[in-house]
């Protein structure tokens, strides 16, 4: 990897307990992950909603949007995949060191990435494993996206022709396939509320 040299991190007046104070929380990165079509966008939605109800400072960042923006240059090849996320965890991190509840839905396929969120982010990061089946997914098929990577037409996709590597020791695992889609979102908040508290 390419490096800038010479240079020096600057250090600033108003830090993190300050913003802390101003907003009434810690800040913290919620993380799902999980298979397309699992169900992570719209967790993190709800999950928002009810925390934004709660007065806390939140932000979504997703992998449909971020593509289009910030990594609308990378593919779903590893290498790229790689950089998407490594990409999402500096910002992800920016937008903790601003004081914010992040909340990013990625599927995140691989666990040496995740290990390196968790180490970029540290004890603010929390994964949230999205554990729906991928026959589920595929027989969902929102986006029609698994249609067209059974026809050939997308190569490199989950789950069909790039692989998943199933969280080990998620902090939140969701399944979704045995709980409701409430009981989820109370499972989250419940997790996550008391980390938040200054
Ligand atoms: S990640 O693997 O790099 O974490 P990311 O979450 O940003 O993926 O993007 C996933 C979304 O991109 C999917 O929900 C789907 O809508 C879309 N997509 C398009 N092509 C692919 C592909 N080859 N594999 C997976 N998702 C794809």
């Amino acid at each position: 990897m390419k490096e800038a040299l010479h240079i020096h991190q600057q250090n600033y007046l108003v830090c993190l307990k300050d913003r802390e104070l101003k907003k009434g929380h810690k800040p913290a990165c919620i993380w799902f992950t999980g298979f397309s079509g699992s169900g992570k966008s719209t967790l993190a939605d709800k999950v928002e909603q009810e925390l934004c109800n709660k007065g806390v400072h939140t932000y979504i960042l997703d992998g449909d949007n971020m593509r289009k923006g910030l990594n609308r240059d990378l593919t779903f090849s590893e290498e790229d995949r790689v950089e998407n996320i490594r990409r999402i965890g500096e910002v992800a991190k920016l937008m903790c060191e601003a004081g914010l509840v992040v909340l990013a839905a990625f599927i995140t396929p691989f666990r040496k990435d995740r290990a390196l969120l968790r180490e970029l982010i540290g004890e603010k990061f929390i994964e949230v494993f999205v554990d729906t089946p991928l026959e589920v997914c595929e027989q969902r098929d929102v986006k029609g996206l698994y249609q067209k990577a059974r026809n050939g037409e997308i190569s490199n996709f989950t789950g069909i022709s790039s692989r998943f590597e199933v969280p080990e020791k998620p902090d939140i695992h969701i399944k979704t396939n045995n709980q409701s889609f409430e009981d989820s979102v109370k499972l989250i908040l419940d997790q996550v509320l008391p980390r938040l508290a200054i």
